[in-house]
């Protein structure tokens, strides 16, 4: 699987072109995504809708929730893992490795829209866009 990780990366890196990538990465998605992220990164704080979050919410109590509880998405050991990076790290990850069982099965609506209950889980406030489909257009925004 974290070949299948590292391939899918590359290539978003490759299709996006991204000059400053560096070769592909030792260690799975979250040092691309780090090194993908442009200086002026700014909080994720209005990326997502009410709508989006809560189709979010529907998508992981019927999908995700088979394995995970909902507490594992919010606190600190959310904040720990995942908070560091940018919110691609977080869509990186999920679109191409879960479910568990089918990595990559969802739209990469649904992906997103799970994002988006993530950030709402966490505090942020929601706003009047969605957050992308986009892993490149992610690497610019964080969880705080
Ligand atoms: C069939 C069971 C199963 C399903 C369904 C599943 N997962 Fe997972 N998930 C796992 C297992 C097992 C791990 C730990 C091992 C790994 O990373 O593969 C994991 C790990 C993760 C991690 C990394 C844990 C961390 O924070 O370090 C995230 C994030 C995650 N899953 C999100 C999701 C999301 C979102 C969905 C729904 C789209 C989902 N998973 C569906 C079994 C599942």
């Amino acid at each position: 699987m974290n070949y299948r990780r590292v391939a899918s990366v590359a290539g978003m890196l490759f299709f996006t072109g991204c000059a400053s990538a560096a070769p592909v990465p030792s260690r799975g998605d979250t040092a691309v995504s780090a090194s993908a992220a442009p200086a002026s990164a700014a909080p994720a704080g209005g990326l997502y809708t009410v709508e989006q979050a809560t189709r979010g919410e529907r998508v992981f109590g019927d999908v995700c929730a088979a394995c995970h509880g909902t507490n594992e998405f919010r606190g600190r050991m959310f904040e720990i893992t995942w908070m560091a990076e940018p919110v691609s790290a977080f869509y990186q990850h999920i679109s191409t490795a879960m479910p568990q069982d089918r990595p990559g099965a969802l739209k990469p609506e649904e992906y997103a829209a799970i994002v988006a209950w993530a950030l709402r889980q966490n505090g942020l406030p929601a706003g009047d866009r969605e957050v992308p489909a986009d892993a490149a257009a992610l690497a610019g925004y964080h969880w705080k």
